[in-house]
This record gives C-alpha cells, sequence and structure tokens, in this order.
C-alpha cells in the first residue's frame, strides 16, 4: 500500500470508531477560540450532565490538591484550566473508542485504555516540575500516542510475525514497512484532525524518537519518558514493548533516574485504578 493512499486508509478505519460528543466537539472549539472564557466553557459543559460531572471529579482529584472540593460545573474549570478541561474531553472520548480488544498488537479488552491512560499520567507527573501546562499537554500527548495502532490493528492481523525478519524488530517499524507510516504519526494525523495545536501533534508523532521533536522537545521527551515507564511496567503492552529504544538526552533533560522511575512504578497502578473509577465509573477498589 502507498503511503498516500494508506493514510485516510487508516484515517476511514479511525473513523469508525465513537465519534465524540457533540457537546464535546463544542468546548473543545470554545477552548480554540482565544475570544471565549470559561463561564461560556461552563455554561457548555453543563449541557451534557455526564461531563459535567466529570469535569467536577476531575477538578477535585488529589492531583489537583484542592483544600476545599468545588461544587459547581463553572468553579471547576476556573480551577482546572482550559487545557484541563480539554483533557477530561479527551480522556472521556479516547475512553470509549479503546473500549475494545487490539487483536493485530496482541492488546485485550481494555490494555490499550490503561497503557494510554498511564502513559498520559506519568507524562504530566514528569513534566510537572517545569511548569503546570506542559505538564497538561503532556498529559494529551500521552494519552493520544498510540491512539493510531486502533487503525493498524485489524490490518497486522493478517500479517505473520514469526517470519524471522520480524524478529527483534519494534512495531512501529513494522507499520513502517507495511503502511508507510507508523502508529506515531497516524495519531498525530487524527490529532489534527482534532484541531489540537502543533505543538501536541509534533510530541504525538515523536514519542518513540523524541530528538526529531521541532516544536519543543520537553513534551515529546515528557512522552518518551513515561511511554517507557509504562512499558517497562508491562502495562498494555501486548506484542510490542520489547524493542524500546530510552532516548539519552530525554534522561538528561528531565533527570530521569531509578528513583523517579520507582516512584512512577508506584504511583501508576493507584493512577490507573483512579482514572477508570472518575471517566469508566469502574469501582476503584477491584
Ligand atoms: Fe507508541
Amino acid at each position: 500500500m502507498e503511503k498516500s493512499q494508506s493514510i485516510p486508509y487508516l484515517l476511514s478505519k479511525l473513523s469508525d470508531l465513537p465519534s465524540m460528543p457533540e457537546v464535546a466537539q463544542k468546548v473543545l472549539a470554545l477552548i480554540r477560540n482565544p475570544k471565549s472564557n470559561m463561564a461560556e466553557i461552563g455554561q457548555i459543559l453543563s449541557l451534557d450532565q455526564s461531563l459535567a460531572m466529570l469535569v467536577l471529579r476531575w477538578a477535585n482529584s488529589a492531583y489537583y490538591g484542592l483544600r476545599h472540593p468545588v461544587s459547581t460545573v463553572n468553579q471547576a474549570v476556573i480551577v482546572l484550566g482550559q487545557q484541563a478541561v480539554r483533557n477530561v474531553i479527551l480522556a472521556s472520548t479516547v475512553a470509549g473508542m479503546m473500549d475494545r480488544s487490539v487483536e493485530g498488537y496482541g492488546l485485550e479488552k481494555g490494555d490499550l485504555w490503561q497503557h494510554s491512560i498511564a502513559v498520559a499520567g506519568a507524562a504530566r507527573e514528569i513534566a510537572k516540575n517545569k511548569g503546570y501546562e506542559l505538564a497538561e499537554e503532556a498529559y494529551t500527548a500521552g494519552l493520544l500516542a498510540d491512539i493510531g495502532k486502533l487503525a493498524f490493528e485489524t490490518l497486522l492481523r493478517d500479517v505473520d510475525l514469526t517470519q524471522p525478519e520480524w524478529q527483534g524488530q519494534a512495531f512501529s517499524d513494522l507499520e513502517e514497512e507495511y503502511f508507510g507510516i507508523d502508529h506515531a504519526e497516524l495519531g498525530a494525523e487524527l490529532a489534527r484532525r482534532w484541531n489540537l495545536p502543533p505543538r501536541l501533534l509534533d510530541a504525538i508523532q515523536h514519542h518513540h524518537e523524541p530528538t526529531k521533536s521541532s516544536e519543543g522537545r520537553s513534551l515529546s521527551y515528557a512522552v518518551h519518558l513515561a511511554d517507557y515507564t509504562v512499558m517497562i511496567m508491562g502495562i498494555g503492552i501486548g506484542r510490542d514493548g520489547l524493542q524500546y529504544h530510552l532516548d539519552p538526552s530525554a534522561v538528561e533533560f528531565y533527570e530521569f533516574n531509578e528513583s523517579v522511575l520507582d516512584q512512577l512504578t508506584e504511583e501508576i497502578p493507584d493512577f490507573i485504578l483512579a482514572s477508570n473509577s472518575m471517566i469508566r465509573n469502574v469501582p476503584s477498589e477491584i
């Protein structure tokens, strides 16, 4: 398949997936509009009861550490700010899209979601010492880094991975070989169609090779290190993940050492449980 043909084809595979609710689309459009304000965003969000509840739970979650819980959607959007509100919407949309098995990658139902939410949370944690805004961007990019796998997977089911030429190869090389692009590039294309900013597209596209990033490496480094951490933990890796090349510049930039890795490894399982409870209404004590 030629690259020019495969991108529209693969994107059409992504559009078979559940689409974003109308209220969510309207809120994202408001966030893109520099003239909009938080009150308008709160007003639109209030039209969708489940999104409104989610925004409230999100603002009151441990990460934001509020001394006094907020009780209205308008207060919650002010606490969160535009980027975190965008994350609430994207996380709930992505949870719906990923609520299935991804057989081509050997991922059972829930695996890709767990992987993605873990990368999002870890990337936000890694980036937070360098600023709140960067941390929220890192969450978005981490969440969407592997979403392109959803489009490739039905095609990869027919590929015989036991062939000797695939031994020791990374999955992204396999995608590139067969379809001319990899899941990182396809994820960036999806993010572009959702009108997300170029910085985010860039970090999604380069999460495996962050030094190729052209829009600020702080973001792609955070996603790369988070992805590595989650891979090491074996969360939602399926047939992928054994060939991960950790980038030394990313390690240096965030002073990513054993103790940071240990701390993340300890925090991530709780973060996944809390996210499941908050976003998918799965009880947190399973
Ligand atoms: Fe990836």
